[in-house]
């Protein structure tokens, strides 16, 4: 079993959380494609979907499903997304995909977070890998010497990359979270941060995990 095979496999398992007649909340990346690939075949039971990135909804509308803003919505039932790193607590890295901030935003209006991954991304303790931030680009060289000050931490500023929000990601390396709500709430307080990738305050409530003998259901 390839690790796309994995992500197609939950994608399609996260089907049976989208409520018929509701709007579903969805993320960004490669697992999250398979999952928008599957909701097609489910398109006229539901809704509408509030996007994470400018590439899911071009993607959700290739399949004519109808995008709503997050402004048109008070809350979601579900917010389905991928993860970089998830941890026994359900808390995880999330930004590889340079799409952190938006996904929080509907992370934030949704009633329970649904984390769809393949095996590899699961993790005793998050920071192996990078923890991505969004930053104002006028001030991600003082960004780096903090995380340097503040956590030994080695921020490298990732080339080429504008955010959807018209910022700069930085990945922090060298990183051992052992409180990330601790460290998302620090780190969201500095001047010129937008959003930590860390998704602690809005971890996961379900991670459906794909191993090579089937889906696991793991809940929080
Ligand atoms: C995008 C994300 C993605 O959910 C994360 O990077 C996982 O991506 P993939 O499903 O491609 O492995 O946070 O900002």
């Amino acid at each position: 079993m390839t690790r796309d095979e994995l992500k197609a496999w939950v994608g399609r398992a996260a089907l049976s959380y989208v409520q018929p007649d509701s709007v579903v909340g969805v993320g960004t990346g490669s697992t999250v494609n398979h999952f928008i690939d599957a909701l097609a075949g489910m398109k006229d039971r539901i809704a509408g979907a509030v996007s994470s990135s400018v590439a899911s909804t071009v993607r959700l509308q290739a399949h004519g499903i109808r995008v709503l803003e997050a402004s048109q919505v008070e809350s979601l039932p579900v917010y389905i997304d991928g993860a970089d790193e998830i941890d026994p607590r359900g808390c995880m890295i999330k930004g590889g995909g340079a799409a952190l901030t938006r996904e929080k935003i509907v992370a934030d209006l949704a009633d329970r977070f649904v984390c769809i991954v393949d095996d590899s991304k699961q993790v005793d303790v998050l920071g192996r890998y990078p923890l991505p931030i969004e930053v104002i680009p006028m001030a991600a060289a003082q960004l780096q010497r903090r995380f340097a000050r503040a956590f030994s931490g080695d921020a490298r500023l990732r080339g080429g990359v504008v955010t959807d929000n018209g910022n700069c990601i930085l990945d922090v390396h060298g990183l051992r979270i052992d409180d990330p709500l601790a460290m998302e709430t620090e780190v969201n307080q500095w001047p010129g941060v937008v959003t930590v990738g860390i998704f602690a305050r809005h971890r996961a409530a379900i991670c459906l995990m794909g191993h090579d003998d089937g889906v696991r259901t793991l809940t929080y």
